[in-house]
C-alpha cells in the first residue's frame, strides 16, 4: 500500500496541536457591550438576552472595575434615557446616561478604554436613528441634519471622557463629520470606531428590547446595508477609512466573515460585533441542551477572529474572560 508523503493527521496529535494553533482569544480583543438604565436603580433583567441585564448609572463604575479583574480591557455603552423625545436632546445632555455613566467608569477605573455608541435610536421617540423628515422617498431619516446631532453626542461623549466613539447610524458622512467636530474641540486622541460596514439585519432583534431601540414606523433599509450586497459592503467601509476612522467595524460577525476578510485588506483595525442575535441563538439552543454553550461560544469567536477580527464586540466577553483564566 503506498502511503502518501504528507499525512496531515501527524500535526493533530494532542501535543503537537496546539503548538500549531493559529488564532487564539484573548482578552486584550474583548469589548464588552453594557446597558445602562436612567431609570433603574438595580440590575434588570433582559427577557429576549438570557444572563445579560440594564445596568442602573450608580455602581456601574464597580461593574467596570470587576471587569477589569477579569483581564477585560475595553466596554462599549449604551444607554437608555428617561425621556425620549424626537430631537434626541437626552443623548447629547450634560448629565445624560451615558456622559453620567462615563464619568463614573473613569473616576474608578481611569484606564478602561471606554467606548461608546453614538446613534439616536434609543434617544428618540420615534425610534429611528437620528432625525426624521419628508424626503423623496416619503417620511424617512434625514442625512445631514442628522449628522448635526451626531457630531453634538460624539462630543458629549467625548468631553465626559470617552477614550472611542463609535457611530452606528450609517449616516453618510458621519466619520468625516465627528472628527471635525471632535477636532474643533480639541478632541484630537479621541478615537473614532466606525461602524463602518453595518447590514440591516433582523439579528438585531433581540437589542431592541434590551435597549429600547425598536422604531414606530418603517424599519432601517434606507440607512444599513442590504446582507446581499457585498461590493457596497466594501465601500461604505474604504470610505469610513479614507474619512479618517481608527478602526473599522463589521456588523453582524458570524455571517458577515467573508466580507470581514475582505473589509481587512483596507489596512485598519477591524472590530467585529457579534450581536444580540448570534448571542441569544447560542443561548437558546444551550439552555435546550441543544449546543455546548462554552465550546459553542469559543468556536463562534475563533472563527470570527481567524476571518480578520482584531477586535471582537461581544456578550460572551465575560464569560470568555473567565474561561481563558481557567487554561492559565
Ligand atoms: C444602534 C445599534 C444597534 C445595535 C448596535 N447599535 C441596533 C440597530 O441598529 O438596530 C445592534 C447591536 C446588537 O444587536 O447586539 N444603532
Ligand atoms: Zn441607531
Amino acid at each position: 500500500m503506498m502511503f502518501p508523503a504528507r499525512r496531515m493527521r501527524r500535526s493533530r496529535s494532542r501535543n503537537i496541536q496546539p503548538m500549531l494553533q493559529q488564532t487564539s482569544l484573548s482578552t486584550n480583543d474583548l469589548v464588552v457591550p453594557l446597558f445602562i438604565d436612567e431609570s433603574i436603580s438595580r440590575k434588570k433583567p433582559i427577557g429576549s438576552m438570557p444572563d445579560q441585564v440594564r445596568y442602573p448609572i450608580g455602581g456601574i463604575g464597580r461593574v467596570a472595575d470587576g471587569l477589569w479583574d477579569h483581564g477585560l480591557r475595553a466596554i462599549l455603552l449604551f444607554g437608555i434615557p428617561k425621556k425620549k423625545d424626537t430631537g434626541a436632546t437626552a443623548a447629547y445632555a450634560e448629565n445624560g446616561v451615558i456622559q453620567q455613566a462615563v464619568r463614573e467608569i473613569k473616576t474608578v477605573v481611569p484606564d478602561m478604554v471606554v467606548i461608546t455608541d453614538v446613534c439616536a435610536c434609543e434617544y428618540t421617540s420615534h425610534g429611528h436613528c437620528g432625525i426624521i423628515g419628508t424626503t423623496r422617498s416619503g417620511t424617512d431619516l434625514l442625512n445631514d441634519p442628522s449628522l448635526e446631532l451626531m457630531n453634538r453626542i460624539a462630543v458629549s461623549h467625548a468631553e465626559a471622557g470617552a477614550d472611542v466613539v463609535a457611530p452606528s447610524c450609517m449616516l453618510d458622512g458621519m466619520v468625516a463629520s465627528i472628527r471635525s467636530a471632535l477636532d474643533g474641540d480639541g478632541r484630537e486622541d479621541v478615537l473614532i470606531m466606525s461602524y463602518s460596514t453595518k447590514f440591516n439585519s433582523v439579528f438585531y432583534g433581540p437589542f431592541r428590547e434590551a435597549a429600547d431601540s425598536g422604531y414606530s414606523f418603517g424599519d432601517r433599509s434606507s440607512y444599513q446595508i442590504n446582507p446581499a450586497n457585498k461590493r457596497e459592503a466594501f465601500l461604505e467601509s474604504e470610505l469610513d477609512a479614507k474619512e479618517g476612522a481608527d478602526i473599522l467595524m463589521v456588523k453582524p460577525a458570524g455571517f458577515y466573515l467573508d466580507v470581514l476578510a475582505e473589509i481587512a485588506t483596507l489596512g485598519l483595525p477591524i472590530a467585529a460585533f457579534q450581536v444580540s442575535g448570534e448571542y441569544s441563538m447560542i443561548k437558546a439552543a444551550a439552555q435546550r441542551g441543544w449546543i455546548d454553550e462554552k465550546e459553542a461560544v469559543l468556536e463562534s469567536l475563533t472563527c470570527i477572529k481567524r476571518a480578520g477580527a482584531d477586535l471582537i464586540i461581544s456578550y460572551f466577553a465575560r464569560d470568555v474572560a473567565g474561561w481563558l483564566d481557567e487554561v492559565k
